[in-house]
């Protein structure tokens, strides 16, 4: 287990945004965490990122217990968050964005033939078919962005992988670029978090199921414990669907 929270907890003022979340990540595994709209997918991320301190609960990196004093504190313990908004410039070329804020140094002069090398390099062992590094980050599609953003997080040495819905905004056909791509970063060895609240994206990629309801886990689950029929019906609120439909049948 690279990461792991044991009765996590955390309060904003008087939201009680998350409250005793338990969750592992093994390496070469993919555990999802799936939820609705304002369930604290995030809020729980942004804890394992080191932008959030929890305030209940513990958090264990390598089984020892920390506490993370900020997202540059987990970036060096090999904990990467890809966000929703990726923090790419999107008139920079490819290869400038995959070095955006570390780029590599010849002598003083930053090194163009080096970095484009790598930045090729690394999308090509990651399977992701790029024509041209020079051309701007703004005309990739939004699943080549994705990857992008996750080589780059692959070759800076990130150990577990943090991915905020990074299918939600894609239709199906995208969806399942990146999904291809969170499956190369686990057989590459990465722990990957992967947050969704689509569990038709979860289940063929997912090796356990972390669901959240209004800040409260309600279990981990192995893939061979639960079907993505059971999945589906968790998520999309199946019993509460079944009462509302009672509810308003007609007399
Ligand atoms: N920085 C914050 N300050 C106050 N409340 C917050 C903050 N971040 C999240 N929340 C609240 O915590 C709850 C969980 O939010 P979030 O983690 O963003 O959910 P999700 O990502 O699952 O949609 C929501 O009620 C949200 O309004
Ligand atoms: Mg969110």
């Amino acid at each position: 287990m690279i990461l792991e929270t044991r009765g996590i907890g955390k309060r904003f003022g008087s939201v009680l945004a998350l409250r005793d979340v338990s969750m592992g990540v093994r390496a070469g595994e993919v555990t999802c965490v799936l939820g609705d709209n304002g369930a604290g997918k995030s809020t729980l991320i942004k804890i394992l990122a080191g932008v959030h301190q929890h305030d209940a609960g513990t958090l264990l990196v390598d089984g020892r217990e920390v506490r993370l004093t900020g997202p540059r504190d987990a970036l060096d313990r090999g904990i990467a968050t890809v966000y929703q908004d990726l923090a790419m410039i999107p008139l920079m070329s490819v290869w400038r964005n995959f070095f955006l804020g570390s780029e590599p140094r010849k002598g003083l002069a930053f090194d163009v033939a080096r970095a484009r090398r790598v930045a090729r390099e690394e999308l090509k062992a990651m399977g992701i078919d790029i024509r041209d590094v020079d051309q701007p980050v703004g005309t990739l599609s939004g699943g080549e962005r994705q990857s992008v953003a996750i080589a780059r997080a692959v070759h800076f040495g990130a150990r577990v992988l943090i991915l905020d819905e990074p299918t939600s905004a894609l239709g199906v056909k995208q969806a399942g670029v990146v999904l291809r791509y969170i499956a190369r970063a686990r057989d590459r060895g990465l722990g990957v978090v992967f947050i969704t609240h689509n569990p038709h994206h979860a289940y063929p990629v997912g090796d356990r199921f972390l669901l959240l309801n209004r800040g409260a886990g309600m279990g981990e689950y192995g893939k061979a414990d639960i079907t993505p029929q059971e999945l589906t019906s968790l998520m999309s609120g199946g019993a509460e669907l079944e009462e509302l439909a009672h509810e308003l049948r007609r007399e």
